[in-house]
C-alpha cells in the first residue's frame, strides 16, 4: 500500500512541517466555518508540535486561539492528573501556555462511573458542537503504535468494524489497558489527516504497511483510516530509515 509521506530530518523538523501545513487549514476553517476543530493523539510524539506551537513565537502570534477548539482522538480511562492521561501530557506542553478560552479545551472526560459512560458523554460534547452528522475535524492528528494501531484502535478490536457510534470504550493489549477512542465512523470523515511518525522503532510497521495490497483491507488499523482526502505521513528520518 502506497503511503503518502513525507520526510523529514527529525522530530522538531517534523513537528514544524506539521504546523506549517496546519496553519493554511486553520485560516480557512476560520474564515468559512468561523472555527477550526483539531483532533489531538496522545503517545509520546506529538509532545514536540504542541510545545513549539506554544513556544515559537510566529505560531504562537497568528493562532486565533479563541477560534481554536482542542478535542482528543483517544484518552486513557486514567485521572486527568495521571502521567499516563494524554489530555495531562497536551496541557503541559501547549494548553496551559497559550491564551485558549477554558470552552475550547473538549478533553474526553475520565472522571464518570465506567469507560463506556465517558464515550457517550463525549459524543454528546460532539454532537453539541458538530450537530448530527459524524464530525470532520479539520485536522486530526494521529500516531501509531508498533502493532498498527491508532488512536486506541487495536488489531483485532471490536471497535474497528463500528458504523454507527462516534466515541467507544475499549479494552487494549497495552498499558492502562481501559482506554476511550473515536470510531472509524468519525475519523474517515477527517478533513485532513496527519499521521506523526518518528524513531528507528517504527520502520518495522511502515514497511509492513507499505508490503501489504492496497487492494485487500490493512490488518492495520492505522491504514484503515481512509478519509476523502488521503492521511498525510510526516515521518522522522528514522522512521522512514
Ligand atoms: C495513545 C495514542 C496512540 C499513539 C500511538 C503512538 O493514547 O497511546 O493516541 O494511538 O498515537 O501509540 O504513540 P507514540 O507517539 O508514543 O509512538
Amino acid at each position: 500500500m502506497k503511503l503518502d509521506a513525507r520526510v523529514l530530518p527529525d522530530l522538531v523538523s517534523l513537528s514544524r512541517a506539521v504546523l506549517e501545513e496546519t496553519f493554511p487549514i486553520i485560516q480557512e476553517a476560520v474564515t468559512k466555518r468561523g472555527k477550526f476543530a483539531i483532533a489531538l493523539s496522545g503517545g509520546h510524539t506529538p509532545g514536540k508540535m504542541y510545545s513549539l506551537w506554544a513556544q515559537t513565537e510566529q505560531y504562537r502570534n497568528k493562532t486565533p486561539w479563541d477560534r481554536v477548539h482542542l478535542f482528543w482522538s483517544d484518552e486513557r480511562f486514567v485521572p486527568a492528573d495521571d502521567p499516563r492521561s494524554n489530555y495531562r501530557m497536551a496541557r503541559e506542553t501547549l494548553i496551559s501556555q497559550v491564551p485558549i478560552p477554558a470552552e475550547n479545551v473538549h478533553p474526553m472526560p475520565t472522571n464518570l462511573s465506567s469507560p463506556e459512560e465517558c464515550a457517550r458523554a463525549y459524543e454528546t460534547e460532539l454532537l453539541k458542537f458538530f450537530g448530527s452528522e459524524p464530525p470532520a475535524f479539520d485536522v486530526q492528528l494521529l500516531g501509531i503504535g508498533d502493532e498498527g494501531h491508532t488512536a486506541s484502535l487495536f488489531p483485532g478490536s471490536p471497535a474497528l468494524g463500528e458504523k454507527v457510534r462516534w466515541v467507544a470504550a475499549v479494552r487494549v493489549a497495552a498499558e492502562p489497558p481501559q482506554r476511550i477512542t473515536l470510531t472509524p465512523v468519525v475519523l474517515n470523515q477527517g478533513r485532513n489527516t496527519f499521521f506523526l511518525v518518528a524513531g528507528e522503532g517504527k520502520r518495522a510497521i511502515l514497511s509492513a504497511i507499505r508490503d501489504e495490497l492496497a487492494s485487500k483491507p490493512s490488518q492495520y488499523p492505522a491504514a484503515r483510516i481512509h478519509p476523502a482526502r488521503e492521511p498525510v505521513w510526516f515521518l522522522d528520518q528514522a522512521a522512514a530509515g
